[in-house]
């Protein structure tokens, strides 16, 4: 991919210092510097700094932090450029994650739109309003999977399904870095964190992983072999370890893995602060031997906590590190640099663009992202009803918008409640603050058609390092669902989180639920689009919603236990836990609509096929129709899950491989077809070797992982 940079790379390399070329894998905060700003200068000026991170803290996700000064980067730009020694631009690079000025929802949310063209769209928007602010260099797709929704990172990543995973990370990439990303409008991407940060023990964030080879490949690496195929330009090494074997300190994972089976060829950059770690974590006794097991291991920018800067020059010295090591990581850097044009343009542009354009698309992804989990009936809501609005997210308006957002504006955001007013045509919102008059909301709630509760948890419970121990809903919140619920009126209960809450002790009190998610800056707009009937939910959740905190972990692509009590994913109450049922409240792939929708004639084109024709590129065709039997035209997510009956690893009961988001006008039938290949029917061993064996297939076709429409295929 970098083929025709090499040779320029080199050239540029071979009239480097041995510190011209430790500075080019040095990304420093300006922070420290803030008051010191000819000190910045001078290091730049000497060449010491490669890259800026436009951050002011570590954990810049929920940390207050300055807008980017174009300005200000165009200027330290203009000394790297026009008065260090060879002249080599800077990379700056920013958590430009779920949106910039514009917010579209967190990954968790989005990927329940399964739409992946929409979700191209809205990050070449992304880049678009990065790029207006001279960002090139973005530390997104976060690919961590993840089954442990107390993990407060859960929202930044695609659920617990590789195959979404896979989609979404070819997703954004398209979005962020186009064709090219010498595009005008790409900016480079970044996949992290590369590896297993999503198993940390008990959702604690930064802990233990342990996770197996084989699990390692068939679960962990699929989004990131994705990323790479999709020619990702960065990738970023996490902090976690795994099994005791930090990642930025492996060159198994970050070498050996990434580079030589993955084929990735761009630069590897740490994590804030993760060289340094090693320390922490035992591997290195000094932050010196930090740089000498990461630089060697394959992380070729440090970001932040001036390891390299520090010590590369003596540790070659000590023959610890070899040049030819920090050439190639240089090379990698610069090749980065050279292909996305930096060199030609160095500076940011302040560009224009279409806000509005950009709010629409972000409320379309909101309202596909959306998933409505109950509806007895009551929605869509009449838009000439009284409605008595009570809940801790009524006026919130932060916390809508999501962690991760660095750029986009709380004053800017719509709240629920101004939306719900917007919304109404005649009607009437009455609501009521839940502190202080609480005994009050019920004499206005008894005067309402309907009762819509707005609920859910902060974004300062979601993100890196906020984690949490209980999934439940709050007990003030519940407080309110049971008084609520015993005034005989309808209740409606839309939820604003960012993971999964447990929810089977307010299921029941509610007559509809509404997942909203933290969608950005259109969700309160997008909730009410949903509520009101303008448009009809068609949201699919990627991750498992347990009915019990104490359930986790729970996932549906789980494997089946050597006893059969157990039952697919918790079926056979009594044999899992003697106290509780452990089936989901709602399982992976599910969502309701207004409408419904009936599955019928599922085919396949052959019963029985040879390896050998599949290995080949002969294809199996499976298809099926899908009638909107109700009352609204609407779109469908209809899922393909195979199950691989026997084999030599053990495989996963139901294993989406995919899906096609499909608009049916109510009283139509569309047939949709999926095609198998080879890539689809197999797994890997322990050492990354990709296999396919012989023997029954069971192919799911239909609405979620619980689909009981099933056809077969012999591999023979
Ligand atoms: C730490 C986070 O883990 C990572 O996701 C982020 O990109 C960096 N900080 C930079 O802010």
């Amino acid at each position: 991919m970098y083929k025709e940079y090499r040779s320029k790379a080199r050239q540029i390399i071979s009239k480097m210092t041995l510190k011209e070329k430790i500075g080019q894998l040095n990304q420093i905060t300006i922070t420290p510097y803030s008051n010191d700003m000819d000190k910045l200068k001078q290091l730049i000026k000497n060449g010491d700094i490669g890259s800026l991170i436009l951050a002011s803290s570590a954990t810049a996700g929920n940390d207050p932090q300055g807008h980017v000064n174009i300005d200000v980067y165009n200027e330290l730009q203009k000394i790297a450029v026009e008065k260090s020694r060879l002249g080599i631009p800077m990379i700056f690079g920013r958590d430009v994650i779920h949106g910039h000025r514009t917010v579209y929802p967190l990954p968790l949310a989005s990927a329940a739109a399964f739409n992946d063209k929409l979700l191209e769209k809205c990050y070449r928007n992304i880049a678009v309003e990065a790029l207006a602010d001279g960002i090139r260099w973005t530390f997104s797709p976060m690919l961590d999977l993840c089954r442990d929704p107390r993990w407060g990172r859960i929202v930044e990543g695609p659920g617990e399904d590789p195959y979404v995973g896979a989609s979404m990370a070819r997703a954004c990439i398209r979005g962020f870095q186009g064709d090219n990303i010498s595009d005008p409008d790409s900016i480079v991407a970044c996949a992290k964190h590369y590896i297993g940060y999503g198993a940390a023990e008990g959702g604690k964030d930064y802990f233990h992983s342990e996770i197996g080879d084989a699990t390692l490949y068939n679960y962990f690496v699929p989004a990131f072999r994705a990323a790479v195929n999709e020619g990702i330009a960065t990738v970023m090494s996490s902090f976690n370890d795994i099994s005791g074997t930090p990642v930025t300190g492996s060159r198994k994972y970050l070498t050996d893995i990434l580079r030589e089976q993955l084929g990735f060829e761009g630069f590897v950059v740490s994590d804030w602060g993760a060289v340094a770690q090693l320390q922490h974590m035992g591997l290195a006794q000094s932050k010196k031997e930090c740089a000498q097991i990461a630089l060697n291991a394959g992380v070729d920018l440090d970001m932040c906590d001036y390891c390299y800067i520090d010590n590369l020059e003596s540790l070659v010295e000590e023959g610890k590190v070899s040049v030819d090591t920090i050439d190639l990581a240089v090379e990698r850097i610069l090749c980065v640099k050279l292909a996305m044009g930096l060199f030609e343009h160095p500076y940011g542009d302040k560009k224009e663009y279409n806000k509005l354009e950009h709010l629409n698309d972000a409320r379309e992804l909101a309202g596909e992202s959306m998933v409505l989990l109950k509806n007895n009936g009551v929605l869509p809501l009449n838009k000439n009803s009284k409605i008595a609005l009570a809940g801790p997210f009524m006026k919130e308006r932060r916390s809508l918008l999501g962690t991760w957002t660095l750029d986009g504006l709380e004053e800017e955001t719509t709240s629920f409640y101004e939306a719900i007013v917007e919304a109404l045509t005649y009607g009437e919102v009455f609501c009521q603050e839940m502190s202080g008059l609480f005994d009050n909301s019920v004499y206005i709630a008894s005067k309402a058609d309907v009762i819509v509760l707005a609920l859910g948890e902060s974004h300062l419970t979601t993100g890196e390092r906020n984690s949490v121990s209980d999934i439940s809903l709050s007990k003030s919140q519940i407080e309110l669902i049971n008084k609520m619920h015993t005034l005989g009126k309808k209740v409606v209960g839309v939820f604003f989180c960012g993971r999964p809450l447990a929810l089977e002790e307010v299921e029941g009190k509610l007559d509809a639920i509404l997942y909203a998610w933290h969608c950005g800056s259109e969700t309160a707009h997008a909730a009410c689009d949903i509520l009101f009937g303008d448009t009809v939910p068609s949201g699919k959740t990627t991750v498992t919603f347990p009915r019990k905190p104490t359930h986790i972990p729970l996932y549906y692509n789980t494997t089946s236990s050597g006893q059969p009590v157990n039952g697919y994913y918790g079926e056979n109450p009594e044999m899992n836990y003697t106290d509780s049922l452990a089936t989901p409240l709602y399982p992976f792939g599910y969502g309701l609509s207004y409408t419904t929708f009936e599955y019928s004639d599922l085919t396949i084109d052959k019963q029985s096929l040879s390896l050998n024709a599949l290995k080949q590129g002969e294809k199996i065709i499976v298809s099926i129709n899908v009638s909107n039997t109700g009352n609204f035209d609407a779109k469908e997510t209809v899922q393909l899950y195979i199950k691989d009956k026997f084999a030599s690893l053990l495989r996963p009961l139901r294993e989406l491989k995919a899906y096609k988001k499909v608009f049916i006008n109510r009283n139509d039938t569309v047939k949709v077809d999926f095609e198998l290949s080879y890539d689809d029917l197999g797994f890997y061993n322990e050492k990354g070797e990709y296999t396919v064996e012989s023997g029954e297939f069971e192919i799911y076709v239909g609405e979620n992982c619980l689909t009981k429409n099933k056809t077969n295929v012999n591999l023979l």
